[in-house]
């Protein structure tokens, strides 16, 4: 008996070593009024009404937003932790170009040095794309189509980043709706868009899936991918955003953000997430505005004119040719319909 009872408790400490749950992390932010565990850094900022903005419409801007302690992603140099995060966003552009795009990030860095702004999203630079010593993971929401070698598929795509801008798979916006077919995305719709990235350590299967905010996760992802991140991984790594403006310029938003190393990460609450005040800032929508404004002018003004010729036709005593006249001009109107 004494020689059976010693190892359990020594396989028991291991097993508890290998899921401390002070190595687990998992969180959810409805919104981050209450997020005061993230480190930001450069343009990004929490609004007052708890969104954190990465960019704010002006050009060549990076914009980061990490955890600010670390989450432990590599078990005895090996073993990678399946993780699970769910995270709302939302792209408003500015004058409708729209650039350059953001990324959900696992890396060394909370601040990521020398990284560049434009194609590079913040993320890596000329020096050091590519390079295996950068151990940087990231899911890119690309909204340009970058000239050069990262062979950018259009301006509207999804991809896997390993240690390079230049995308291991990548494909346009769309979900699978659950009667099979493709519906796209249009990432700069300034509409929030939910993103579910889920990677099984034990498999290596990463899961890719983007639907708008108002549904429900769609059952098949976009992107299935193998892929071994324990040369990628190091024992702790920072899980957070990039984003960046170019001469294309956004305003990138996150909404709320759920993560977690212990099974699936929690749903995110729609109802209780903060909405971008300024929606829709789009010539289109200036020129409707013009128009609204320029209407209420002119009606102001036929109004004004309308009242002061029939105080000029009462004063005239010439009340019926004032009748006559509105007759005619309602129905020279009325001949271009409405
Ligand atoms: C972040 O801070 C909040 C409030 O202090 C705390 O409840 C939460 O556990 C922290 N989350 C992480 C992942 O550190
Ligand atoms: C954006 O932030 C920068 C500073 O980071 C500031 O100079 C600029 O005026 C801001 N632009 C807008 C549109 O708020
Ligand atoms: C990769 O980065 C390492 C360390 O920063 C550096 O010594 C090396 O020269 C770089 N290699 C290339 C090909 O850029
Ligand atoms: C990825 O998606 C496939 C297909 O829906 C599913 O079988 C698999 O369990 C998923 N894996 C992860 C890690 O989400």
């Amino acid at each position: 008996m004494p020689a059976l009872s010693a190892p359990l408790p020594r396989l028991f400490l291991l097993l508890l070593s290998i899921y401390s749950p002070t190595l687990a992390t998992k969180f959810l932010f409805n919104g981050f009024k209450e997020a005061a565990n993230l480190s930001l850094d450069a343009s990004a900022l929490i609004t007052s009404n708890g969104i954190l903005q990465l960019t704010n419409g002006s050009k060549r801007q990076i914009g980061h937003a990490f955890l600010s302690s670390p989450v432990h992603m590599l078990h005895r140099r090996s073993v990678v932790t399946s993780f699970s995060t769910a995270f709302v966003f939302e792209i408003v552009t500015v004058n409708g170009g729209g650039g350059e795009g953001l990324a959900f990030v696992v890396a060394t860095s909370k601040t990521l040095p020398g990284a560049e702004n434009g194609q590079f999203l913040g993320l890596l630079s000329t020096q050091n794309n590519g390079n295996f010593s950068n151990h940087l993971f990231a899911i890119e929401f690309d909204t340009v189509k970058a000239t050069g070698p990262f062979n950018d598929i259009d301006k509207n795509h999804i991809g896997v980043d390993v240690n390079s801008l230049e995308s291991n798979v990548a494909k346009p916006a769309a979900y699978y709706a659950d009667g099979g077919n493709k519906v796209s995305i249009e990432l700069l719709s300034a509409q929030p868009n939910q993103a579910w990235i889920n990677y099984n350590g034990v498999t290596g299967i990463l899961n890719v899936t983007i639907a708008p905010l108002r549904l429900p996760r769609p059952r098949r992802p976009l992107i299935s991918h193998a892929i071994d991140l324990s040369p990628i991984f190091k024992e702790y790594m920072y899980v957070g955003f990039s984003a960046a403006t170019g001469n294309l310029t956004s305003h990138h938003y996150i909404l709320g953000w759920s993560f977690s190393t212990v099974g699936v990460a929690s749903s995110l609450d729609p109802s209780q997430l903060p909405l971008p005040r300024q929606k829709d800032a789009s010539p289109a929508s200036r020129f409707r505005r013009l128009k609204i404004a320029l209407g209420v002018f002119f009606g102001l003004l036929s109004s004004i004119a309308l009242i002061a010729l029939l105080i000029k036709s009462i004063k005239d005593g010439n009340f019926l040719s004032f009748i006559m006249l509105v007759a005619q001009i309602k129905d020279k109107f009325s001949q271009y319909g409405d």
